[in-house]
């Protein structure tokens, strides 16, 4: 039997070693959530301790792609919690589309396969068709850590489970009519992405809207309220912040932003 000292000491050798050799900050996430997601794979491969994990890891280099799928939890839908994306539609749309720069900057940050950018874009376009505005002006970007999920992003095809909480009347306007769906091309020429890292990199700024959701949640305490203050930062004023029903907005940043919709958790900032 392992002590718990030495547990504890094979946790943190074996975080270090994911981040070093992966560039996955463990060290920023919930230290709970982080073994819970490493536990599964150790039980997948039958070994005990966090060192024996290690060596399996340096034996096996597609066991740490299984691992990193562990860790970046990727489930995704499009208009995801549609309650959310009614307020945006109620809330933010019109009032970007009132903004007198050219173009408008919507950023999906940990964006997983695309549905968020997506959802997003089709709102946009629809208000846009509705009341003749130009289309044109919207740029949405989706970014992530997972490459896997950004390809899957890219190539814009998706299955019926995916689609669950999009209604009949989206549905038609914005997917092609048979499996696997399509996203109409209109649509997706306004989204592109790219990885980003939102605890390492810089972040994208001069943006409308920033949109992320079951994202920040994995994250301890610090790396949430720092992380808060840098979407002030990337924001213009008068921009909305989304972090959905989640999250909870806390520490300095909260001065930096008007509540909006308290129950999705939009935010203006002031
Ligand atoms: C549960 S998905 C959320 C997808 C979408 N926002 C939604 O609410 O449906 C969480 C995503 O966050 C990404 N993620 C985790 N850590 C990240 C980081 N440090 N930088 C960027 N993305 C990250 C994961 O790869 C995963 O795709």
């Amino acid at each position: 039997m392992t002590s718990p000292q030495l547990e504890d000491d094979g946790f943190a050798a074996l975080a270090e070693k994911i981040t070093r050799e992966r560039g996955f900050g463990c060290a920023s996430y919930k230290e709970k959530c982080v073994r819970r997601r490493i536990a599964v794979r150790m039980r997948a491969r039958g070994v005990h301790t966090f060192e024996e994990y290690g060596q399996v890891l340096d034996r096996d280099r597609h066991e740490y792609d299984l691992l990193l799928d562990a860790l970046t939890i990727n489930v995704t839908k499009f208009f995801r919690n549609p309650e959310t994306f009614a307020a945006i539609d109620r809330e933010i749309v019109p009032a970007l589309f009132a903004r007198v720069e050219p173009q408008l900057r919507i950023w999906s940050a940990g964006c997983a396969s695309g549905e968020e950018p997506y959802s997003l874009a089709m709102l946009m376009h629809r208000y846009a068709i509705a009341q003749g505005k130009r289309f044109e002006r919207v740029d949405v970007l989706g970014t992530d850590l997972d490459r896997a999920s950004l390809a899957a992003a890219d190539r814009a095809v998706y299955l019926e489970p995916t689609l669950g909480d999009t209604s009949d009347e989206l549905r038609q306007m914005y997917f092609s009519m048979q499996p696997p769906y399509r996203i109409h091309r209109e649509v997706r020429a306004r989204v592109r992405f790219l990885r980003h890292d939102l605890l390492r990199e810089p972040f994208p700024e001069v943006q409308h809207l920033i949109v992320c959701r079951n994202v920040i949640i994995y994250f301890d305490r610090d790396t949430q309220e720092q992380l808060f203050e840098r979407f002030a930062s990337a924001l213009l004023l008068g921009g909305f912040l989304v972090l959905g029903r989640v999250e909870t907005l806390f520490g300095p940043a909260r001065s930096m932003f008007a509540p909006v919709d308290s129950r999705e958790r939009v935010f203006r900032r002031v």
